[in-house]
């Protein structure tokens, strides 16, 4: 299996040496694509250095921020134009710690088409959130999972490893979600497809350095689709019969 991490970075220098060498060790076997927005503090050169340096590091370069889900769908053309089996998705603050994608990858071998590492089942969890983003996560999956019907715990997750045939199903030009809520987008296209979905717990950590770019914005975009996609499969259902 010729796996592809897909690291999307907004101004992670602080972070991103830590994660890009912890994943180099956990996981030597992967490639690694950094897909940077032009970040102004320096990101993309340093992801630059380290492509130079290491032939299994590669970056991506867009032209300012356009969002998490518009990163990741670059990224993923990316990987199947060059062939990878597997494309996993990680987040460069050290919230997904790469020791923990071993596990993932091994999901995806035993047969899985979509792998979540899930904060929201049986021996994950999350360490550092304040009260407020626990409940953010917890009710945007229990709304997705009741409007969408999708029967699984995490379904917001960034920590992800998708078979190359799952994306090769997907039409990745419709997805319209540019934040987080891309990644609720990606399991119910995942799921409409009747592909297997396999939820595997992790830690998740919360970042020490720089900032989260999670924002109101990102939070109404996605309630507002997981709306929208719930009430029109639900219309179709009816108007079906
Ligand atoms: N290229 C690019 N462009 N990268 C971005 C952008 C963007 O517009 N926005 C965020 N990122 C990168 C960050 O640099 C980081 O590597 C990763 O995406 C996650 O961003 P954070 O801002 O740290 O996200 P979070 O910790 O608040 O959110 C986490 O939890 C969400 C909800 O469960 C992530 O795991 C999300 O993927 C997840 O949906
Ligand atoms: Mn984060």
């Amino acid at each position: 299996m010729r796996v592809l991490t897909i690291i999307p970075t907004y101004n992670e220098i602080e972070s991103l040496p830590d994660t890009l060498s912890r994943l180099r060790n956990a996981v030597p076997d992967s490639d690694v694509l950094v897909v940077d927005d032009n970040s102004p503090d320096g990101t993309g050169d340093y992801a630059d250095q380290q492509a130079a340096e290491d032939r299994n590091v590669h970056v991506l370069h867009r032209h300012g921020k356009e969002g998490l889900g518009a990163a990741y769908i670059a990224g993923f053309r990316w990987g199947l134009d060059r062939g990878y089996d597997v494309l996993v998705e990680m987040d460069a603050d050290g919230s997904h710690r790469p020791e923990e994608l071993p596990p993932l990858l091994a999901a995806v071998d035993a047969g899985a088409d979509l792998v979540i590492g899930s904060r929201w089942v049986p021996g994950g969890s999350v360490v550092n959130w304040p009260l407020h983003r626990k409940l953010i996560s917890r009710a945007g999956s229990t709304y997705s999972r009741l409007l969408l019907g999708l029967r699984l715990r995490d379904i917001t997750a960034g920590f992800r490893a998708f078979r190359r045939t799952t994306l090769e199903q997907i039409d990745l030009s419709q997805i319209e979600s540019v934040g987080y809520g891309f990644q609720v987008d990606m399991t119910f296209r995942v799921a409409r497809q009747g592909l297997r979905i396999v939820e595997v717990p992790i830690t998740f950590v919360e970042r020490v350095l720089g900032d989260s770019k999670m924002s109101g914005n990102i939070v109404f975009e996605a309630m507002w689709n997981v709306t929208r996609w719930g009430l029109t499969a639900r219309w179709k259902k009816l108007t079906q019969r």
